[in-house]
């Protein structure tokens, strides 16, 4: 027994808790490593949809552990409406757990973040306006507060430091925000939070040690990672397999299973490049019937066809034992699929995944191209299976199930 990981391998949205949902049953608990208000998570249990934005979507089953690692960035706001939420529908199963390192989102991240949108123009990233960049910041530059800073005595003191600091290099943010009143919402807080607060380092290696499982829900997907995405149209935290070992505390031998989760086709909300983007009638064919819309922001996501290169970019990089592939069905009824497997940039072909933005932003993506297919029931018309094949073979990674439609029924399993 050890701990499994469920990382997406794409901009985000793949269904990644479709598969936790599936695999958590096997485990103890569920931790949340990366990514803070940003990410949304949508699950359905008995009919009932949750959004989940920073608790681990463990919470929703009675006996399952949920650990806040110390590498999500926590806006206690959100978590305390996000608590009394599940409390109010009968779904809060109390074990909840938040790393006393967790970095913390203040009012001003917030407003440093829609002003930096602002400032950038037609630059923008199009981020979710959380503060979540801006927060991650001041984390990296040793100007955030912690989450065992708010339970001290030296809170307030420290706080205020922070802001001078702030508004010294920042003047704009001069009586943007009133830092007094920041601090009474803030010292609200402490009694809610500070029982479910802990050293979740220790938590975990305890756990591990009883020969118990935990499963790693990756937030955001692995072309929004800091260090390895599609930068700077990324989001500020380690989507990839590393942000593990940061974000909670376990060590690389603890991990027993790395599994990626790859969407049949792409999809990619706010700005950046993305080569295989359809802005055509399949692009809105793909959102209407996947129903592309942003969890968090209720934006309307970008559609593509499945890029096999940035797929398996990701594959690599983390290290996958195998994929899951989610909404296989949203490709039903189109008369031909596509999948990119190279690009063509200034008469070059290429096959690696570029870093460079300019050569993504203006490349032709090279396709493979397969009959389409409609799905009845539980069974893969060839066709579908042909596709399956292809992607595996490019990939060369074992796909270990598929869902055809968003009941929990409607999932293949090909273990
Ligand atoms: P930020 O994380 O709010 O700074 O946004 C940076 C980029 O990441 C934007 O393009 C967002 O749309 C994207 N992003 C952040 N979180 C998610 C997520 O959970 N799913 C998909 N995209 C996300």
């Amino acid at each position: 027994m050890g701990a499994i990981a469920v990382i997406g391998l794409h901009w985000g949205d793949e269904g990644k808790g479709r598969i936790v949902d599936l695999l958590v049953k096997d485990c103890n608990g569920v931790v949340r490593y990366n990514g803070g208000p940003n990410a949304g998570h949508t699950l359905v249990v008995n009919g009932e949809t949750f959004k989940l934005h920073l608790i681990p979507s463990g919470i929703l089953h009675r006996d399952k552990i949920n650990v806040i690692g110390n590498g999500v960035i926590i806006d206690p706001k959100v978590l305390l409406e996000e608590i009394d939420e599940l409390k109010g529908r009968g779904f809060f199963n109390g074990k909840l757990y938040i790393s006393d390192r967790a970095p913390i989102l203040f009012p001003y991240h917030k407003i440093i973040d829609e002003l930096e949108e602002s400032f950038r123009g037609s630059f923008s990233l199009g981020t979710t306006k959380r503060g979540v960049g801006p927060g991650y910041t001041d984390e990296i530059n040793r100007s955030g507060l912690r989450m065992i800073d708010l339970f001290s005595d030296s809170f307030e003191e420290k706080l205020k430091r922070v802001w001078d600091l702030k508004v010294k290099i920042s003047p704009c943010l001069d009586g943007k925000v009133n830092i007094e009143d920041v601090i009474e919402d803030y010292k609200g807080y402490i009694e809610y939070l500070k029982s479910y607060t802990t050293d979740t380092i220790s938590l975990l290696h305890d756990l591990l040690a009883q020969g118990k499982r935990v499963l790693l829900e990756g937030a955001q997907g692995f072309l929004l990672d800091i260090d390895f995405g599609t930068y700077p149209y990324v989001s500020s935290s380690s989507s990839s397999i590393g942000g593990i070992f940061s974000g909670s505390g376990i060590n690389p031998k603890q991990l027993e299973k790395i599994f990626g989760v790859v969407k049949a086709y792409m999809t990619r909300v706010g700005a950046g490049p993305f080569p295989t983007e359809l802005k055509d009638d399949t692009g809105n064919y793909l959102r209407e019937r996947g129903r592309e819309y942003g969890t968090t922001t209720g934006r309307p996501r970008r559609c593509g066809w499945l890029d096999c290169v940035a797929t398996k970019y990701s594959c690599i990089i983390n290290g996958v034992d195998g994929i899951y592939i989610t909404k296989l069905d949203v490709l039903g009824g189109l008369s031909e699929v596509k999948v990119c497997i190279g690009y063509e940039y200034e008469g070059e072909r290429l096959y690696s995944f570029p870093s460079s933005l300019e050569i993504l932003e203006n490349c032709k993506p090279i396709y493979e191209r397969f009959p389409g297919w409609n799905i009845e029931g539980n069974e893969l018309p060839p066709n579908a299976k042909s596709y399956l094949k292809f992607i595996e073979d490019f990939l060369d990674t074992k796909i270990l199930g598929v869902s055809i439609g968003p009941e929990r029924e409607a999932f293949i399993d090909l273990c």
